[in-house]
């Protein structure tokens, strides 16, 4: 079955609060397991940016889950495209706490101090992904 990677950004909706970030990691990483579905999620309090990867089918049934959960709207996708191998395979799903480390890896990839994903390209928004997995990769062998 054929290895896809889809990548959108959505915002957080008035439905939505700080604490619910807890219960949508756990959700993912008991859901994502079951259908070998890793992946990458990072958040700065106003927008969501995730990537998926894992079989076409099990991608997109997840992605139509998620697209229906209120805490979130205005999603878009940013790619989905079929890939060689998996870059996020120790995840179910990774997620970097809010911290001055990620505040800094947003700067990096925004044309001003307002990260905002919908502007940014579908190359720029992976990379932001792998940079925060070697963030995680970091603090893992620190701690
Ligand atoms: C930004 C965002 C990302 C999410 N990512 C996932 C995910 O990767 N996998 C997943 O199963 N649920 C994810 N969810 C939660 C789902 O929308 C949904 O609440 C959950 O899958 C319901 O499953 P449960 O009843 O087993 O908790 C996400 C929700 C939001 C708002």
């Amino acid at each position: 079955m054929s290895l896809v990677c889809l990548l959108y950004a959505s915002t957080i909706s008035d439905d939505f609060s700080p604490d619910d970030i807890k219960q949508i990691l756990s959700s993912a990483e008991r859901n994502n397991a079951k259908q070998h579905v890793t992946g990458m999620l990072s958040f700065n309090r106003q927008y969501f940016l995730q990537c998926l990867e894992g079989s076409r089918q099990q991608v997109n049934e997840i992605y139509h889950r998620i697209a229906r959960d209120p805490r979130h709207q205005r999603l878009e996708i940013l790619d989905y495209q079929s890939i060689p191998k998996r870059s996020f395979s120790e995840w179910h799903m990774g997620y970097l706490q809010d911290t001055q480390t990620l505040s800094e890896l947003f700067y990096q990839y925004s044309s001003n101090d307002q990260f905002d994903p919908y502007n940014m390209s579908p190359e720029g928004a992976f990379l932001l992904l792998l940079d925060i997995k070697a963030e995680i990769q970091k603090a893992l062998q620190t701690s």
